[in-house]
């Protein structure tokens, strides 16, 4: 019989026991394909695509939720909530909707993709918009989660990290061993933090032979860790990861001092240059941030930091259709034609 999820699949590495409920969406166990076009053209000897879009979110935040849910659960808590740019309200309000919580989601007002909007609350959750950005967000309901009886579902609840590390076994389990380096886009800085620890625990236990380097990507407008302190009014395209103030700060650097890795700063137009690429040469769409895998793994190779003939893996953190506005604007609307053969092939023609 098939497993379904990640607590189903990775049950002995989570924090969960007999009272845990076992809960899932069919989270995890997403494919990591091949990207045969970018791999060769950048000269690695292999480029791997993790695609966490395939979630039944849409994101990996499915990973971290699923394990926040069931201890939320198993704790008596009737209430979840959490700050989020887009996706980690859609996935907090799925399986709140699904397992019987209430769920209420703080995001910027304005500043969060259509699509992500529309899943929490499509899904029922009480959506509060605030001033400001996501940082703003994150500080008030870590101060409401203090003060109520609610449980706080953002990535500064440690059972998220837990959850999100199982990417990394899958990608183990997939590949046969580590790659040589990750490539991954960098916000709040929990998922990096999340995969160095699923690799130093698979390494450690025998089940891989090396440590991949970890290669951060944060946009140029909104990239703390990169510049070394916060970033007050953070901006860019990439608004799933439009964030000054990152909560896991100290795990995001070290996983790139200890893999030896680095976290570096892309701009918008490599990023739109990034998922344009994958949509057209791979045939994967993925949301602007998600391209922040590849675009600095681009300019890691070019500025010689990844040696090529290097095995690598970008993680394509969520998928393209949440955010149909930021790549629309660069489309042209379908041209018009009759329904006739020598109409349609004149058309073509033309193209
Ligand atoms: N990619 C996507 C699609 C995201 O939604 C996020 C974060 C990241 C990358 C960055 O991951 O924060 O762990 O470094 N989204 C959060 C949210 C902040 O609220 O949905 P991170």
């Amino acid at each position: 019989m098939t497993v379904h999820g990640v607590l189903a699949r990775y049950a002995d590495r989570l924090p969960v026991g007999p009272t845990t409920p076992r809960i899932t969406l069919g989270e995890g166990s997403t494919p990591c394909v091949e990207a045969h076009h970018i791999g060769a053209q950048l000269g690695l000897a292999s480029l791997h695509l993790k695609l966490e879009g395939l979630n039944p979110t849409g994101s990996f935040k499915d990973r971290g939720m699923v394990v926040a849910v069931a201890k939320a659960l198993e704790a008596g808590s009737t209430t979840i909530v959490c700050a989020s740019t887009g996706n980690t309200s859609a996935s907090a309000a799925a399986f709140a909707a699904r397992f019987g919580l209430r769920c209420v989601v703080v995001v910027p007002g304005g500043g969060v993709a259509s699509g992500k909007l529309l899943q929490a609350q499509v899904h029922g959750a009480l959506v509060l918009a605030i001033p400001g950005g996501f940082d703003a967000a994150l500080r008030a309901v870590r101060e409401l989660c203090d003060e109520q009886p609610f449980t706080l579902v953002n990535s500064v609840n440690p059972h998220r990290i837990e959850g999100q590390k199982t990417a990394a076994f899958e990608i183990i389990e997939e590949l046969g061993d580590a790659p040589d380096v990750l490539a991954i886009p960098v916000g709040n800085a929990g998922n990096i933090t999340a995969y160095w620890r699923g690799f130093r625990e698979y390494h450690r236990d025998g089940l891989s032979s090396r440590l991949p380097r970890m290669v951060g990507g944060q946009a140029a407008g909104a990239a703390p860790l990169v510049v070394g302190h916060a970033v007050r009014d953070p901006e860019t395209v990439a608004s799933a990861i439009r964030i000054g103030d990152p909560a896991s700060r100290q795990g995001a650097i070290d996983a790139r001092d200890q893999s030896e890795g680095l976290i570096d700063a892309v701009t918008d137009a490599e990023i739109l240059d990034a998922q344009h690429r994958l949509a057209t040469q791979e045939g994967v769409f993925c949301e602007p941030a998600s391209a922040a895998s590849l675009a600095v793994l681009e300019k890691s190779v070019r500025s010689g930091a990844v040696a090529p003939g290097q095995r690598a893996v970008c993680v394509l953190t969520g998928s393209g259709l949440k955010d149909p506005d930021t790549v629309s604007r660069a489309l042209q609307p379908p041209r018009e034609v009759p329904a006739d053969a020598a109409a349609l092939a004149r058309a073509i023609l033309a193209a």
